[in-house]
């Protein structure tokens, strides 16, 4: 059995990550490709724990170590049992976040130690590593407007770390970009303005999957 094929999105909040996971994994269904979705942190029931875990917002927020180390908790969890079995199993798997963000987040935006994110987080994924990233990059303006707007839709309030402040947004991005720099064979950057329909042609494109699956006739 091949092995499947391991994406995974990355960039900063309301770049598009979700909205193209989801067109990505229709259009490798129209393709006649299963893939398993999952979202980080998330994707198993010890996962999800930990993700409320991280959103709680009471008077004893994790501390950036605590944080840290409760993201590589989740991320073991997922890749020993959902994302390791599937890849062995020939499927793919495209994942909403995964350790890019996990080097940004702490990493350039918390300034934790990057040499050690690195190797606790190669031990928390006992060495998996993606395929290929599809960093979604957009402007500030834009990541702020779309933010704006899910608020509307769906009345959720922005939660701890989507409110940390324009500093670190921008750190994110800078280190997002540096990182893409660094592992061109693997990172590719992807312009996210533009619609969905525009954004999805892009990273089809990257992908090499353009040719031969039909695109989908929504914007
Ligand atoms: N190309 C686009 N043009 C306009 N709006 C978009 C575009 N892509 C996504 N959106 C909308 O912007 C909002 C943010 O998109 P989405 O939830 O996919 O981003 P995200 O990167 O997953 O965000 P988060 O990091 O918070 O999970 C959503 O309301 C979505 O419908
Ligand atoms: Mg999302």
């Amino acid at each position: 059995m091949t092995r499947g094929r391991f994406i995974t999105f990355e960039g900063g909040e309301g770049c598009g990550k979700s909205t193209q996971v989801r067109r990505l994994a229709a259009r490798l269904e129209r393709a006649g490709v299963e893939a398993v979705l999952t979202r980080e942190p998330g994707g198993t029931r010890l996962a999800e724990l930990i993700r409320s875990l991280l959103k709680d917002e009471q008077d004893d927020p994790p501390c950036d170590r605590s944080e840290l180390l409760l993201f590589l908790a989740a991320r073991a969890q997922l890749v020993r049992n959902v994302i390791r079995p599937a890849l062995d199993a020939g499927r793919w798997v495209l994942s909403d976040r995964f350790s890019d963000s996990t080097f940004a987040y702490q990493g350039y935006g918390r300034g934790l130690p990057i040499d050690f994110l690195r190797l606790a987080n190669d031990f928390a994924c006992d060495g998996l590593r993606p395929d290929r990233t599809i960093l979604l990059d957009v402007p500030p303006e834009t990541a702020r407007e779309r933010m704006r707007a899910r608020e509307r839709a769906t009345s959720v309030a922005a939660d701890r770390i989507e409110r940390a402040g324009d500093g670190f947004h921008a750190r994110l991005r800078a280190g997002f970009l540096e990182m893409a720099a660094r592992e061109p064979e693997r990172i590719v950057t992807i312009d996210a303005s533009g619609t969905p329909g525009e954004v999805e042609a892009r990273i089809a494109s990257a992908l090499g999957l353009d040719a031969d699956v039909p695109s989908a006739t929504e914007a």
